[in-house]
């Protein structure tokens, strides 16, 4: 049985495409097969891979909407072992036909169109956009688990309610997704609140804030620009180790 986890939470730019890439990267480092979904109009797991849409006939958009064309026929390798289903601009088109639709045949969509091939894959990670918007919700009926980094500094400012809002808004949207975990993005150790901040996590959110905790560096968008995942581009890195250490986690945790 393959997990599907959505990478999810309503702020952008907060390490959910990061997220996908390396840690699915990770997982496909340690022998599990991979598959991620761009499920962003933005397309920017698929620019991290490189993996253009020009030219191409089919996305995301026509997998899950066009009854002619399955999840496996758009699916491309982009190396170390990763699978990536390719979206651009076109599926911010899905809104409109999501908003035409009832809840509970919204709920099928995404679900319905990862049916031909997740048996084929250990993993199926969605990367989401920001947002709870129609495709956000129907991706979240598809997942039984979500992950939702979050950056450390934004908790310092914000506060803990805007996650916890976070978790019950995706358990609104669906009552059985079970929550992977939280993983904190974008610690910068130089800061003197940063422990003050974890201890704060921990203990409003316990076992559900992954141990790890990935450090702000630079390395990941070098190895984006390189179209790479950090365990491919830098496998010795300390940022390497730590989405390592993350995808054991999500290993224990399945
Ligand atoms: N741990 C990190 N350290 C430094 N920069 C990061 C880290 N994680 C992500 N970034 C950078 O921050 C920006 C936003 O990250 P991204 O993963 O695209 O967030 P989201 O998908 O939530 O919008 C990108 O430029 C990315 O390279
Ligand atoms: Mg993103």
């Amino acid at each position: 049985m393959s997990r599907i986890i959505a990478v999810a939470n309503q702020k952008g730019g907060v390490g959910k495409t990061t997220s996908c890439a390396n840690l699915g990267g990770a997982l496909a480092e340690m022998g599990r097969s991979v598959l991620l979904v761009d499920m962003d109009a933005r397309g920017d797991l698929s620019s991290y891979f490189g993996v253009g849409t020009e030219g191409r006939e089919a996305t995301v958009y026509e997998a899950l909407f066009d009854e002619s064309v399955e999840m496996g026929e758009i699916v491309v390798e982009v190396g170390g072992g990763l699978e990536v289903a390719a979206a651009d601009i076109d599926l911010a088109g899905a809104a409109l036909l999501l908003a035409d639709m009832e809840f509970g045949e919204r709920q099928q969509v995404v679900k319905e169109g990862l049916a031909g091939v997740g048996e084929r894959y250990d993993f199926v990670l969605l990367d989401l956009p920001p947002g709870l918007e129609l495709l956000s919700v129907a991706a979240l009926g598809a997942a039984d688990e979500v992950i939702i980094p979050q950056q450390c500094s934004f908790l310092a400012l914000h506060g803990l309610r805007q996650v916890q809002k976070s978790i019950e808004r995706l358990q609104e949207v669906n009552a059985k997704v079970r929550i992977c975990g939280i993983l904190l993005t974008m610690q910068d150790r130089r800061t003197v609140h940063h422990r003050e901040v974890m201890r704060m996590v921990r203990e409003a959110f316990g076992e559900l804030v992954f141990d790890t905790v990935i450090p702000q560096t630079i390395r990941f968008q070098d190895a984006a620009i390189a179209h790479q995942t950090i365990t491919e581009y830098d496998r010795n890195s300390e940022a390497a180790k730590v989405y390592r250490a993350v995808a054991q986690e999500v290993l224990e945790r399945g």
